[in-house]
């Protein structure tokens, strides 16, 4: 079935890995903003159930089962929001993960496996969801593209020994938050001559499964929080590509 809306003015924006921790944040974010806002995920029932959850709270929103690691299930997302939409203003490239918090074995740090599933998702996950919505984000009168990276990612503060980051070696998920960044640089050049901005931001130590549920004491920023920077990012209709920032502003690669 297809939902009739009005294609007129309302932006419209896609979150994926929405159903719990930042994604479903800043959906609400982006919802409580007056954005209407599709729900990713790769679990139907979960989509719904965060979907119902936002929509108690007023927020103009629709469930989309998107599984970010499976081209079939991203080229029917895509088939979906078009029939539905007709364009996607803002994409936001928040699904990820960090196999290494909980599996990590230190005397073996090139765990091929891990590897491979953290960039699957981390990074050709991206890759692909942007690929395939990119001619609805170019339909837009101002597409976005938000990617969430980390300053885990950043070559510089890893080489940089006053840096805080320094001392953190997850090596799965640092090479993929940095090559999701060197996609950050090389998608929006690629799009220089269209309308569609493609950023990398960092959110900060959230408080969510991946921040460390054994470790909230460290993790000091609430989703919602850092929900706030990704939003920060994805809102404005000008603004620049190319960039990564974090909460203080611009972070070096
Ligand atoms: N938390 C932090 O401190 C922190 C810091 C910097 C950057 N980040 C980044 O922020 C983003 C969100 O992280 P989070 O802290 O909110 O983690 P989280 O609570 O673990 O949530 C991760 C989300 O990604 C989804 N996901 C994983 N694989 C997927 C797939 N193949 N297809 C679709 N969805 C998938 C999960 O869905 P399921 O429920 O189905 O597993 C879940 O919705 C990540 O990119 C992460 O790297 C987090």
């Amino acid at each position: 079935m297809t939902i009739t809306h009005d294609r007129s003015t309302k932006t419209i924006a896609l979150v994926t890995g929405a159903n719990r921790g930042l994604g479903l944040a800043t959906a609400q974010l982006l919802g409580e903003a007056g954005t209407t806002v599709l729900l990713g995920a790769r679990n139907a029932a979960k989509a719904e159930i965060a979907a119902a959850r936002l929509r108690d709270r007023g927020i103009d929103c629709w469930p989309l089962t998107l599984d970010v690691e499976s081209e079939l299930s991203i080229a029917a997302a895509a088939e979906r929001v078009r029939l539905d939409h007709g364009r996607l203003d803002i994409l936001i490239n928040n699904a990820g993960i960090l196999p290494e918090a909980t599996t990590a074995d230190a005397a073996q740090p090139l765990d091929l496996d891990l590897f491979r599933r953290t960039f699957d998702t981390n990074v050709f996950g991206v890759a692909a969801v942007s690929q395939a919505f990119l001619p609805l984000l170019t339909d837009s009168e101002a597409g976005r593209i938000v990617n969430v990276s980390s300053r885990m990612g950043s070559l510089a503060d890893q080489l940089d020994p006053s840096s805080p980051y320094a001392g953190m070696v997850v090596p799965a998920y640092q090479t993929s938050k940095a090559a999701l960044n060197g996609l950050t640089i090389a998608l929006s050049k690629s799009l220089s001559g269209t309308s569609v901005r493609v950023n990398s931001v960092c959110p900060g130590w959230v408080q969510t499964d991946l921040g460390g549920p054994d470790n909230r004491a460290a993790a000091p920023m609430k989703a919602d929080e850092a929900a706030r920077t990704v939003v920060d990012m994805a809102l404005p209709t000008e603004g620049p590509t190319g960039t990564f920032v974090d909460l203080d502003g611009v972070v070096p690669w």
